[in-house]
């Protein structure tokens, strides 16, 4: 057996031991959910929330009643990777997001803002003038995502308001009024 030159047993150890391009995942598709995604959109609700998930029987009727305004990032391999869910009223033309997440490995991709303004685009198409939310003080990611999409804090103090799920939860009320105009949220 012929021993190899030096160089070329590097090489290959190289070629052996190099980061294999590692391809990015395409990205996700941005649906209306059907009524299959319910065990995985409560699966990802409890991955991203835990112990502030939505109980399976309460998104099985949130989808009931607001369909056209629930929509999901689907991988196409049988993995949801975010959603958003938006709860509206008759009565002053008035809606809530009830719900907003992308899943870990997938943040900072501009996922968060494409489900935010597309709910936002459906709710102007319904006739909604106006959009509420309610976010944790200290979650600046969201608060950031949020702001930035046009949303204020709704007075008064500074839209805080201590207590409002229970002793300690804090929560922020932002809102935003859907104008007439095309939709051009604020940096
Ligand atoms: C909030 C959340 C949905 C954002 O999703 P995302 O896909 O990562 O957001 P995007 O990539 O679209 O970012 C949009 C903007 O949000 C802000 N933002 C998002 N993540 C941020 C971070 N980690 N730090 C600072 N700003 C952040 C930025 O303003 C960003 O704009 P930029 O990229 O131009 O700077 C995501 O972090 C999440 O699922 N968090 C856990 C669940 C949650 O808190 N939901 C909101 C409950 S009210």
């Amino acid at each position: 057996m012929t021993a190899e030159p030096l160089e070329r047993s590097l090489d290959r150890h190289d070629q052996l031991t190099a980061e294999a391009p590692f391809p990015e995942p395409p990205p996700p598709v941005l649906r209306t959910a059907r009524i299959a995604d319910l065990p995985e959109l409560q699966r990802l609700d409890a991955e991203v929330f835990q112990e502030f998930a939505y109980p399976g029987f309460l998104l099985r009727q949130l989808f009931d009643m607001y369909a056209e305004h629930f929509l999901v990032l689907d991988d196409g391999a049988g993995r949801l990777r975010g959603y958003v869910l938006a709860g509206t009223t008759a009565l002053d033309r008035d809606s809530w997001i009830l719900g907003l997440c992308v899943t870990h490995d997938r943040r900072r991709n501009g996922l968060g803002r494409e489900l935010m303004i597309e709910v936002l685009a459906r709710l102007r198409r319904s006739g909604i003038e106006q959009v509420r939310l309610t976010v944790e003080p200290a979650n600046r990611a969201a608060v950031l995502l949020y702001r930035s999409l046009g949303f204020r804090p709704e007075e008064p103090d500074g839209g805080l308001r201590r207590d409002y799920f229970g002793p300690a939860m804090d929560r922020l009320v932002l809102r935003l009024e859907l104008g007439a105009g095309p939709l051009r949220p604020g940096r």
